[in-house]
């Protein structure tokens, strides 16, 4: 099963990734947290990724198009994969048509609106050990302020800022939303909605996807 996962910021992407990621045995790969890792390791992309995702921009696409390409060829995507925040642009759409092999089964699009979202992004909370996401109302975790898993301190994304998700939204409607039709016009698209509780949209996310 290849999939992609579509949907604004704070969609509930990673949310729901985890969980169809455990459920199908597919890898999640999020672009976004293949760049935060970066950063936190100061590596040379994480460097040049920073300036893009502090200000709520897009990084590049040959950058992202080639992180994502030798990502695909590993071992563990040869039964598929689940990409998350990937592609984001046409031009991210068409190159991941081109590999060899990796066609995709279902765009599944979260659809929330825009209202939601501010909500949804200043309340989120995220383990930097372990990547867990928890929302201050909606997902909150057993301790407050401390990751379930690992008990690590949990911390704010430093691109959650309102400025900076108002930024992302706009980058988003116009990018990124585009990608609807692109999938739809070759018959992959699926929607849910995303402004159900996280249980309910995942039920719905396995119906759609059989
Ligand atoms: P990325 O990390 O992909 O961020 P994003 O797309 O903006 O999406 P988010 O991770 O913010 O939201 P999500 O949909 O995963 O929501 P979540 O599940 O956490 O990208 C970050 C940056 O990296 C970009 O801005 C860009 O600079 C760069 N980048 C990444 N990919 C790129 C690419 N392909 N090309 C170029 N640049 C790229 O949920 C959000 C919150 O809501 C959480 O607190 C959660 O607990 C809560 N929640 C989830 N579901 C529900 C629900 N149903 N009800 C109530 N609350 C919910
Ligand atoms: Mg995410
Ligand atoms: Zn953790």
């Amino acid at each position: 099963m290849k999939i992609v996962l579509l949907g604004p910021p704070g969609a509930g992407k990673g949310t729901q990734a985890e969980q169809i990621s455990k459920s199908y045995s597919i890898p999640h790969i999020s672009t976004g947290d293949i760049f935060r890792k970066n950063i936190s390791e100061r590596t040379e992309l994480g460097i040049e990724a920073k300036g893009y995702m502090d200000k709520g921009l897009l990084v590049p696409d040959e950058l992202t198009i080639e992180i994502v390409k030798n990502r695909l060829v590993e071992d563990d995507c040869k039964n598929g994969f689940l990409l998350d925040g990937f592609p984001r642009t046409v031009k991210q759409a068409e190159a991941l048509d081109s590999f060899q092999g990796k066609k995709i089964d279902i765009a599944l699009l979260i659809e929330v609106p825009r209202e939601s979202i501010l909500d949804r992004m200043t309340g989120r909370r995220v383990c930097p050990a372990c990547g867990t996401t928890y929302h201050i109302k909606f997902n909150p975790p057993k301790i407050e302020n401390k990751c379930d898993k690992c008990s690590t301190a949990l911390i704010q994304r430093k691109d959650d800022v309102e400025e900076t998700v108002k930024a992302r939204l706009d980058v988003y409607y116009e990018q990124t939303e585009p990608l609807a039709k692109y999938y739809k016009s070759s018959g992959v698209l699926r929607t849910v909605d995303g402004t159900k509780d996280i249980d309910i949209v995942f039920k719905e996310i396995i119906s759609v996807l059989g």
